[in-house]
């Protein structure tokens, strides 16, 4: 008896965890296990014998049975002492997230060009997204039966029943803050305005909401040569190229004359554009000199001032230089798209930083 009871403490003690040990308690006490074999044996002997077996196998049962409780509430707690060291956690830190948000491209772009072109002496202004119908198309030499109002798919507001007035729309383009610049401020002037343009289209490379930034400079003597010195510093600048071609194409706009689409050389050679070099011309924007019917409706006078206009899609130019294929995903917030075309929200663009850095 000595032996079996040598034998099962010891390896009650040294049992690494429940479930063996839960294997020696059959073996020892469960209904067929060794003590109880001998306690049946009790019956067979004779009742001296009984005497003296029964209480010592009936002491060591008991102390086998407290054996096995302590080790196992020692497990128990062994085990609870190593989760709480694993899963430890200390809420006194600051609160941290698990991923720092970024800064769209139509952002970093509208950035990127404002740092560009106040380096060049222009201010930043704003004009209302609703526009009334004058500063959207009449200021602009864009009269009620002219063809552009049609082209331009403009989206209007609605009037109430018997109200005879024009209804106002949703801009179709930057140019009307030509318009609220000059009345504001007059002449001499130098803006840029970017922000929300809208027109009704959709496709890859149309959203009937998509972003502009229009130019204008006003002054005594300025002439389409500023026009294009400023475009051209504004191209290396923006694609951070030392040489650019640029493209005057004769064109047309009610707002500008003579008025130009401006196209930029480069190359599509492995399905990437390269800026300033190939055979290829990619068409960026509008411009031409103010109209002098936009200059009066400005508040300024033809006869002594005169200046450049241009109007560029911001989200073009983003695509281009970034090179996003589908216009449309610029507007889904799908935060996969965000992260991968997304810019570090600490890398504000400067000109001796380096734009997109
Ligand atoms: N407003 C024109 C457009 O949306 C662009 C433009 C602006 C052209 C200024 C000439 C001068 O297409």
């Amino acid at each position: 008896m000595d032996d079996l009871r040598q034998t099962y403490i010891d390896l009650i003690a040294n049992a690494p965890d429940e479930a063996t040990l839960e294997d020696l308690r059959l073996r020892a006490v469960g209904k067929k296990g060794e003590i109880s074999l001998k306690m049946r044996e009790l019956g067979k002997m004779t009742a001296e014998e009984r005497q003296v077996a029964g209480p010592a196998l009936n002491a060591l049962k008991d102390e086998i049975n407290s054996a096995l409780a302590a080790k196992k509430s020692a497990l128990e707690n062994a085990a609870l002492d190593e989760r709480l060291r694993s899963e430890w956690l200390d809420v006194t830190l600051p609160s941290r997230p698990r991923r720092a948000g970024t800064i769209h491209p139509i952002s970093q772009v509208t950035e990127e060009v404002s740092a560009i072109f106040a380096d060049m002496g222009f201010a930043v202004a704003e004009g209302p997204q609703i526009e009334s119908d004058w500063y959207n198309f009449d200021a602009l030499n864009i009269p009620g039966h002219h063809p552009a109002r049609a082209e331009m798919d403009t989206f209007y507001t609605h009037r109430a029943e018997g109200d005879e007035r024009p209804p106002h729309v949703l801009r179709t383009h930057t140019s009307p803050v030509q318009i609220r610049s000059m009345q504001d401020q007059g002449a001499p002037i130098r803006i840029i305005a970017p922000g929300r343009v809208y027109r009704a289209d959709y496709d890859m490379t149309h959203t009937p909401m998509f972003h502009q930034i229009e130019g204008l400079a006003i002054d005594k003597n300025i002439s389409m040569a500023n026009l294009k010195w400023v475009l051209e510093e504004f191209v290396k600048a923006f694609f951070e190229v030392d040489d650019v071609e640029l493209r005057f194409r004769a064109s047309h706009f009610p707002f500008t004359e003579p008025s130009a689409e401006v196209d930029i050389r480069c190359s599509w050679e492995g399905g990437t554009l390269k800026v300033g070099e190939g055979d290829d011309w990619l068409e960026i924007l509008g411009s031409g000199m103010v109209h002098p019917h936009v200059l009066r409706s400005g508040n300024v006078d033809p006869d002594v001032w005169q200046g450049f206009a241009f109007g560029m899609g911001i989200d073009r130019i983003a695509m281009l230089k970034y090179g996003i294929p589908d216009l449309r995903a610029f507007f889904d917030s799908d935060l996969r798209w965000l992260r991968h075309y997304g810019f570090a929200a600490l890398d504000v663009p400067t000109l001796r930083g380096g734009l997109s850095r």
